[in-house]
């Protein structure tokens, strides 16, 4: 799993300008992006969906990630598994649907069939002395924290002190746990994964290239303005009695051993409760909350798994690495469990918002990967609004190196 830095990776973070854009190669570099996810991705927990996905035993997801693909499954026993979805005889990928039912998979390539807790059912005109038993799919860590699958490639995963903090005060009191999938969607992005979660991390692009989002959120306003309205909008919450934590620590300086996780809390501009077309509601409410507080909850764990929370909807937005040059982003939203499509709420009204920002990120995202790409291309400094991005790349080189 752990692999060294090269030589040239270690020269460039030793030429790195402090509070400037990496150079070139961390974006283009094939050798750099191996290294990245046994180093970056592999070892930490990434979010791979919502239980509610897998309410019934034999129900299955497969996710991907790099060139991993893993088999979230629930055993006929009840229980969730993160199953490799690579095969114990000569390797082939097993599963092949998004997603679905089964009693058992069966190889496509010799037909070894496995049952849903990842054991070795049958294996044709095997020896005698063939011993099944050593044979079942491998697995990895998985957890289940407020209604979200967590996964780790890790041998000895990290601890989730602070991911289990920040949960209790952001997902929990937004009744994740009971939500459900309302709709999903996937943007394939042409550019490194950095690029795009460097450009989740700041808002300094949201008033030229978000309207919509700009509309509503004060979060994409220059923090001195925001003061007063964010004060508004703490009083708001305690007098619903809906506790939300604000831990203003950027978590992912978390100490060794433990995987980092933040929250964050923003107001919406006077007069706007969700992230929605106009700012009005879209569903019914979830969770703890009995009325809308006029703010919207942000929480990240780990390098690629961020989360939103309005009192009405949720968002999983994540980032998936495939090749050094292509990404993609993946964005579910939730809403409580017995909300009714069409009645309690409208599809296009709860998806517009995230989904007109992502089309407009993938353009942007796309385009700084193209610039970067020139052989004139010279890393500029970041803008005090980027202090997330610029956070998030100390991280990065502090972890890589
Ligand atoms: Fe799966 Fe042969 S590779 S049965
Ligand atoms: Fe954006």
């Amino acid at each position: 799993m752990h692999s060294q830095p090269s030589e040239m990776l270690t020269q460039l973070i030793a030429a790195q300008k402090p509070g400037h854009a990496l150079q070139q190669p961390f974006y283009n570099d094939g050798a750099i992006f191996k290294h990245e996810m046994q180093r970056m991705i592999m070892p930490h927990w990434l979010c791979a969906g919502h239980l509610s996905s897998l309410p019934r035993p034999g129900d299955f997801v497969t996710v991907e990630i790099a060139s991993e693909s893993v088999i979230l499954c629930r055993g006929q026993d009840g229980e969730i598994r993160a199953l490799l979805n690579v095969c114990r005889h000569r390797g082939s990928r097993l599963c092949t649907e998004p997603a679905g039912n089964a009693r058992s998979f069966v190889c496509p390539y010799h037909a070894w069939t496995y049952g849903t807790d990842g054991a070795l059912r049958s294996a044709r005109l095997m020896p005698a002395e063939f011993d099944r038993d050593a044979h079942g799919l491998k697995q990895i860590h998985l957890r289940v924290i407020e209604g979200l699958i967590f996964i780790s490639f890790a041998e000895t995963p990290l601890g989730l002190v602070h991911v289990e903090e920040v949960m209790a005060g952001t997902a929990k009191p937004y009744g994740w746990a009971a939500a459900k999938i309302a709709h999903r969607a996937t943007f394939p992005v042409k550019a490194n994964w950095k690029l795009a979660v460097e450009n989740y991390m700041e808002c300094y692009h949201c008033s030229p290239a978000h309207q919509e989002y700009s509309r509503h959120h004060v979060f994409a306003r220059p923090p001195a303005q925001n003061t007063e309205i964010d004060a508004k909008l703490r009083q708001r919450s305690v007098s619903l009695g809906v506790a939300i934590c604000e831990l203003d620590r950027y978590a992912l300086h978390a100490e060794h051993g433990q995987e980092t996780a933040d929250a964050l809390r923003s107001a919406l501009t006077e007069g706007a409760v969700s992230g929605s077309e106009d700012g009005g509601p879209v569903a019914p409410l979830m969770g703890d909350f009995t009325d809308y507080d006029g703010g919207v909850t942000f929480f990240d764990v780990g390098p690629v798994s961020n989360f939103l929370a309005y009192p009405d909807h949720g968002l999983i937005y994540r980032f998936i690495p495939k090749t050094v040059d292509r990404t993609e982003m993946e964005v579910i939203w939730l809403v409580r469990d017995d909300a009714r499509e069409g009645i309690d709420y409208d599809l296009a009204r709860l998806t517009w918002l995230w989904n007109v920002t992502s089309i407009a990120d993938k353009r942007i995202i796309e385009l700084n990967q193209q610039g970067i790409n020139s052989a004139f291309y010279e890393p500029g400094p970041y803008a005090p609004m980027e202090g997330g991005a610029r956070r998030f790349v100390d991280w990065y080189l502090r972890s890589i190196g």
